[in-house]
């Protein structure tokens, strides 16, 4: 019988195993088309967020480009016409990772936008935990957009603090990413703000290589599936909602109706949006029979404050 050192070593052998990168392949984008600008003056950011880190990126990213005198929008991706898209020369989109992935609505919207032949592009995600497929979700998007003409100049992952609601919120990402984003992270944003600019003006572009490591193959399991049957419960309860239509906005398939108190469990994508954005602790959901509570309350319980970067206090 393995003695408990035994057991420890080998299930840290199995765990690097997983986390390593063990290749790395180069997608097959033949040739990307000219740039039609190397002086960007019009901006687009698009971003889609649950909790509010992809969006705070965005701004942040939206106020290095003003203090460089770009003209800036920075626009929700649910509530944006993909129309839009063509009246700009450079196309920024964040997205937060979910299940080791952009989330399911977030690629359903790209896929639909028109194509944007020569227009510089750039992708970012927001992830919790250092392992969760970060590099290949921000592929994603580039790969999307490079297959509508975009020009992929630049990429990025930044972390901070999971939203991923767990009974405790105890996991070790939790504890490990509790104190980001710090000053490092807003940096980051900063250099990778920076570099887009530098590569549009020098005309260089990045390729678009996905990380080949075992975790990947945890993409192939039906990981929403799985959760949605760990949740055993998974209503809104009647005597607190004050019926702000906050989870109706949040929700990304109309899922739950908050004036009926259900929710379509087909349609859910156990994003937690719902829970995670009711003021009034009204959403009901219970991970195998135990409460969950959203992640403003669990900001609020810890007394954890989300560091802004100091451009929020003069950029508009
Ligand atoms: C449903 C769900 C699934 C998640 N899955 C992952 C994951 O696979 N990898 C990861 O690094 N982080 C994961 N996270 C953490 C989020 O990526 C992270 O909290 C992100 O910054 C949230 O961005 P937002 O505040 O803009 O919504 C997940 C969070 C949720 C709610
Ligand atoms: S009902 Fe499901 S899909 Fe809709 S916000 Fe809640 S968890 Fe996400
Ligand atoms: S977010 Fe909460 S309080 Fe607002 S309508 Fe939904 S369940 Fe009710």
């Amino acid at each position: 019988m393995d003695t408990r050192r035994d057991f420890i070593k080998k299930s840290t052998i199995i765990g690097a195993a997983l986390c390593l990168p063990v290749s790395l392949t180069q997608e097959c984008i033949a040739a990307y088309p000219d740039l039609k600008t190397r002086s960007p003056k019009k901006v687009l950011i698009l971003w889609y967020s649950q909790t509010g880190h992809t969006y705070r990126y965005a701004k942040l990213i939206g106020c290095v480009l003003k203090s460089k005198n770009l003209e800036v929008d920075i626009c929700e991706i649910q509530e944006t016409d993909t129309k839009i898209l063509t009246g700009y020369d450079f196309i920024i989109v964040g997205s937060p990772v979910f299940y080791y992935d952009t989330p399911d609505n977030v690629i359903d919207w790209l896929e639909k936008i028109p194509a944007i032949k020569g227009t510089p592009v750039a992708a970012f995600v927001s992830f919790g935990g250092p392992e969760g497929n970060q590099h290949n979700a921000s592929c994603h998007i580039l790969k999307i957009l490079a297959n509508k003409g975009g020009v992929p100049v630049g990429r990025d992952a930044f972390r901070n603090i999971p939203s991923y609601p767990t009974p405790k919120w105890d996991s070790a990402n939790q504890k490990s990413g509790e104190h980001l984003p710090n000053a490092e992270t807003f940096n980051q944003v900063r250099r990778f703000t920076e570099d887009t600019l530098t590569r549009i003006s020098h005309n260089e572009t990045i390729s678009i290589s996905y990380e080949i490591a075992l975790r990947e193959g945890l993409r192939a399991l039906p990981l929403i599936w799985l959760n949605k049957k760990a949740i055993n419960k998974h209503s809104v309860d009647a005597s607190k909602c004050i019926g702000c239509g906050t989870c109706i906005r949040q929700c990304p398939t109309k899922a739950i109706n908050p004036f009926k108190q259900t929710v379509t469990r087909d349609n859910c994508l156990a994003c937690f949006g719902c829970l995670n954005n009711c003021p009034a602790d009204a959403v009901v959901m219970e991970y195998r029979s135990q409460r969950l509570y959203g992640f403003p309350e669990y900001l609020k319980r810890n007394n954890i404050r989300i560091m802004e970067p100091p451009e929020f206090k003069t950029c508009t």
